[in-house]
C-alpha cells in the first residue's frame, strides 16, 4: 500500500514541476484535491481497509493530502503573483490602435448622388449589357453604316457584329423596347473607348444616360432638369451655358459646358483658354430613334442626355488627372 502512495506523491511532484499557468494549476486542483480527485478516493477506500489496517492506511492518506495541499497552495500563490506581474505591465492608458475603415470609391459616391438628384425629380434607374450588338450602340441610334459619325467613336470591336458598348445611349433602345411612354429613366453604367490613356482620356469610364419621353416634351423642359440637376451637384452660384452640337440620335443637339473649376472662367491650360468645360451631351430624340422602337414620332417626343461620371467627379473635386480614378493610391481614396 505505502508503494502506491510513494508513487501517487511522485506523479504528483512530477505533475506540479511542470505547472506554468492558471490553468494548470486548476488541473491540479481536480486532479488531486476535488471531490472525484485522487484524495478523495482514497478516503473513499477506508471503508473496505481491515479494522486493524485503518489507522496506518488514514494516517498515510491525511499526510499525502497534507503534502499534495500544501505544495499545490505554494504553487498556485506564485502563479497568481507572476500572471499579476504580466498584467500590470499592460499600460491602460496607452491611446488603442486605430483601426482603419475601408470607404466608398469617390466614383461610386459620385454615382449614388447622381442617381438620388435625378430619382427625386422623377427618373428610374435602369441597366444595360457592357458587351452590345452593333444594332444597339449603331444602328438604332440612326448612325446608319457608312454613316460619319462612326468614326467619332473609336470601338472596341469583339467581332464584326458585336463590341463594347461606347457609350450607355443603347440602353435608351432597350429601355424603349420595354416600356411604352411615358418613359423617365436614367441608365448608368461602364463604357469602353479605344483611347490612348493620358490625362483627360482612359479606355473606360462611366457615364449616366437620361431619357424622358412624352407626350409635350420640349427643350427648355431638357435644360431645366440638366440646370436643375447642375446645381443641385455643384452649388447655386455654378454658370453654364449650352452650346449647339451634333449627335446623330438627338436633333437638336447640344453640349452643356460649366465655368472651369481651375481658373473659375478666366482661363487656362486645362479649360484650353476657353473658360468652359463641357459636362454632357443632350437633345430631343431624332424621330428616326422612335422608329426603331415602334413609337410613333408624330404623337411622342422626348429628350436624352449622358454625362461621363469621371468628368462630372474631376471638375466637382478640382482633380486634374483621370488617370488618378483607377490607381487605388489610399493616399488619394482617403481623401474622400
Ligand atoms: N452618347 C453620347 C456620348 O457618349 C452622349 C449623349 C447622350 C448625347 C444622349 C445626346 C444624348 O457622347
Amino acid at each position: 500500500m505505502q508503494e502506491n502512495f510513494n508513487q501517487i506523491q511522485k506523479e504528483f511532484d512530477k505533475d506540479i514541476s511542470q505547472v506554468s499557468s492558471l490553468n494548470d494549476i486548476e488541473q491540479i486542483r481536480i486532479k488531486y484535491l476535488s471531490r472525484n480527485g485522487i484524495i478523495s478516493n482514497l478516503f473513499d477506500k477506508l471503508r473496505e481497509i481491515p479494522k486493524e489496517n485503518k489507522r496506518e492506511f488514514g494516517k498515510s492518506v491525511n499526510e499525502l493530502r497534507d503534502y499534495i495541499t500544501n505544495i499545490y497552495e505554494i504553487k498556485k500563490k506564485e502563479i497568481l503573483s507572476k500572471s499579476s506581474q504580466e498584467s500590470s505591465k499592460i499600460d491602460l492608458t496607452l491611446p488603442a490602435n486605430q483601426i482603419k475603415i475601408g470607404s466608398k470609391h469617390i466614383l461610386t459616391q459620385t454615382l449614388e448622388e447622381i442617381k438620388e438628384i435625378f430619382k427625386s425629380l422623377g427618373f428610374s434607374v435602369f441597366e444595360g449589357p457592357e458587351l452590345e450588338s452593333d444594332y444597339y450602340n449603331f444602328e438604332a441610334l440612326n448612325f446608319p453604316d457608312d454613316h460619319p459619325a462612326r468614326d467619332m467613336q473609336d470601338t472596341f470591336f469583339i467581332s464584326k457584329k458585336f463590341l463594347l458598348r461606347t457609350h450607355t445611349s443603347p440602353v435608351q433602345i432597350r429601355v424603349m423596347e420595354k416600356n411604352k411612354p411615358p418613359v423617365r429613366a436614367i441608365m448608368p453604367g461602364r463604357v469602353y473607348r479605344n483611347e490612348a490613356i493620358n490625362a483627360r482620356s482612359y479606355c473606360t469610364f462611366q457615364q449616366v444616360e437620361g431619357l424622358y419621353v412624352d407626350k409635350d416634351v420640349n427643350f427648355s423642359e431638357l435644360k431645366g432638369t440638366l440646370v436643375s440637376f447642375a446645381k443641385q451637384f455643384y452649388g447655386n452660384d455654378l454658370k453654364y451655358r449650352f452650346r449647339p452640337s451634333f449627335f446623330p440620335f438627338t436633333e437638336p443637339s447640344a453640349e452643356m459646358d460649366i465655368t472651369c473649376f481651375l481658373c473659375k472662367g478666366k482661363g487656362c491650360k486645362v479649360c484650353k483658354n476657353s473658360g468652359w468645360l463641357e459636362i454632357l451631351g443632350c437633345g430631343m430624340v431624332d424621330p428616326n430613334v422612335f422608329k426603331y422602337v415602334n413609337y410613333d414620332p408624330e404623337e411622342y417626343l422626348g429628350y436624352a442626355f449622358g454625362m461621363g461620371i469621371e468628368r462630372i467627379a474631376l471638375l466637382k473635386y478640382g482633380i486634374n488627372d483621370i488617370r488618378i480614378f483607377f490607381e487605388n493610391d489610399i493616399r488619394f481614396l482617403r481623401q474622400f
